[in-house]
């Protein structure tokens, strides 16, 4: 087959980020490694295979980088309540294939028990409880510091899971134009909204 005149296996751009072509493969969360904390050779190999095979980028599965429960703790909570052990043997093994291809990191906070309001989400319909400010603090620390390590670890970007009734899409919901107290920190935060989702590092 030819591939002249199709948009879709010429090079594609991400800001500052050249990809070989334009086939992305989508966010994919791969539990084996979330709950062990631990890179596994069976999931090198697949990022190995989507690399050879010729897709210009590939984005992670979601890698979390708060829980709910690190909220109520005492203790602040840190990157390393999450790391998975040799992740950054996945932008290593990508960048070693020799196709060009790309590797995005996605970060995620799923669902927490709280949010920008009380507004149950649609996904989940029980009642959540609105974040206060410094919380809120806190979560955005939590991405600050996973963003820093996976530029770190060779990624060569990282996107904000805002999807699936997790968190950041709560923030994103127009069912959360939100009770009078929190509706402060809902502008505060959404007046900040970045245009995309997806930053590179390059
Ligand atoms: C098993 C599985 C895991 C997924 N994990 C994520 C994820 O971690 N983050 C995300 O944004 N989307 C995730 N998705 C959604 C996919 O990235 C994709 O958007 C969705 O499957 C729709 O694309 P499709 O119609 O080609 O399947 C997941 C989908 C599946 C089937």
């Amino acid at each position: 087959m030819r591939r002249d005149g199709y948009r879709i296996f010429s090079a594609g751009q991400i800001r500052n980020l050249t990809l070989p072509n334009r086939f992305v493969r989508s966010a994919t969360w791969d539990p084996s490694i979330i709950v062990g904390r631990q890179m596994t050779d069976e999931v090198l190999d697949l990022y190995r295979q989507l690399a050879l095979g010729g897709v210009g980028v590939i984005i992670t599965g979601g890698l979390p980088v708060l829980q709910g429960e690190m909220l109520a703790g005492g203790k602040p909570p840190s990157y390393d309540d999450f790391h998975v052990d040799g992740i950054e043997r996945m932008a290593d093994v990508v960048h070693r294939s020799g196709t060009g291809c790309k590797i995005v990191a996605q970060l995620e906070v799923g669902y927490l028990g709280a949010g920008p309001s009380d507004v149950p989400s649609p996904f989940r319909q029980e009642r959540i409880r609105p974040l206060s400010t410094a919380e809120i603090r806190t979560i955005v620390a939590c991405f600050v510091e996973a963003i820093v390590r996976m530029k770190e670890y060779g990624f060569d970007g990282v996107q904000l899971h805002a999807a699936h009734g997790g968190l950041l899409s709560c923030f994103l919901s127009p069912l959360n134009p939100t009770p009078v107290s929190t509706t402060r920190t809902s502008n505060a935060i959404s007046s900040s909204m970045p245009r995309g989702w997806t930053w590179t590092f390059r």
